[in-house]
């Protein structure tokens, strides 16, 4: 069976957990070449072992990191066709008010600042050596339907979104698409700090009773998701959010 991501090179970044390593995972069964760019190097180096792909240690805050991960991409596979960015962090969920700037500045480096960074270092180089691209930047149903004592994590996420639209109308002719897509509550290494308190059935209550589907994002939800995405198969489908929150928005 071919698969749908036959050819195709990706870097995922934020590869290490979560959303990021199940995205690599449904990548590497779809027949692309993965290159996980992760800041924690051991788990980054663990994941790639398991799926059979390949690491860089890379913070996704820092240019001169992406023009690494560029050049690690091109010696490895000949350069991205598609960018996953995933990494992302948040706060433990507090009155908007109490958040520090160490927090808040943070929250937008690795979430917002990262977008611009990797298009700053990948769409000149895509624009010259492909005949297009798809960037795939991991948002929040948060963007959409904001949560109290989440606000900037919601606002750093909603742009996002913005990004990724006006993005889309820019390099359309180049061929280079841009889609974003926002998650419902999921386990990862981030939903103690979406809870603000420990990750257990009892604190998860109030997020699932909001969610109609009755359950919680799975990992692999976004994963199918992001691969629909980074194929042939979206291949008219640009400056969309794809919201995958089992009806939390409708
Ligand atoms: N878990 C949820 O409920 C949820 C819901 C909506 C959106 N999201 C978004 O999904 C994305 C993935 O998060 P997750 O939930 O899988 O959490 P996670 O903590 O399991 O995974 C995030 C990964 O990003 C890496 N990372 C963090 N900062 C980095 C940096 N500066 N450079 C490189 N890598 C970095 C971490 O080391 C980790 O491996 C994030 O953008 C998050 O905001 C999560």
């Amino acid at each position: 069976m071919p698969g749908r991501l036959d050819g195709k090179v990706a870097i995922v970044t934020g590869g290490g957990s979560g959303f990021g390593k199940a995205i690599s995972a449904k990548f590497v069964a779809e027949g692309a070449k993965v290159l996980i760019a992760e800041m924690h190097p051991e788990s980054g180096v663990a994941v790639a072992k398991e799926l059979g792909c390949e690491s860089i240690q890379a913070d996704v805050t820092k240019r001169d990191h992406w023009q690494k991960v560029l050049q690690k991409s091109i010696e490895l596979y000949g350069g991205p066709d598609v960018v996953v960015n995933n990494a992302g962090t948040c706060y433990s969920s507090k009155p908007s008010h109490e958040v520090t700037d160490e927090e808040y500045d943070l929250t937008m480096l690795v979430n917002y600042k990262s977008i611009y960074l990797s298009v700053a270092e990948i769409v000149p180089w895509m624009k010259e050596n492909k005949k297009g691209g798809s960037f795939i930047n991991i948002a929040s149903s948060g963007a959409i339907r904001p949560k109290p004592n989440l606000t900037w994590y919601c606002g750093s996420k909603a742009a996002v979104n913005a990004a990724s639209r006006s993005l889309a109308q820019e390099y359309a002719t180049n061929n280079i698409r841009f889609n974003s897509v926002c998650p419902q509550f999921a386990d990862t290494g981030l939903s103690h700090r979406f809870l603000g308190k420990p990750n257990t059935p009892e604190n998860r209550a109030y997020f699932m009773s909001l969610i109609p589907l009755g359950r919680m994002t799975d990992v692999t939800d976004v994963a199918n998701g992001c691969c629909y995405l980074a194929s042939e198969e979206a291949n008219y489908v640009t400056g969309t959010e794809l919201i995958i929150d089992g009806g939390r928005c409708a």
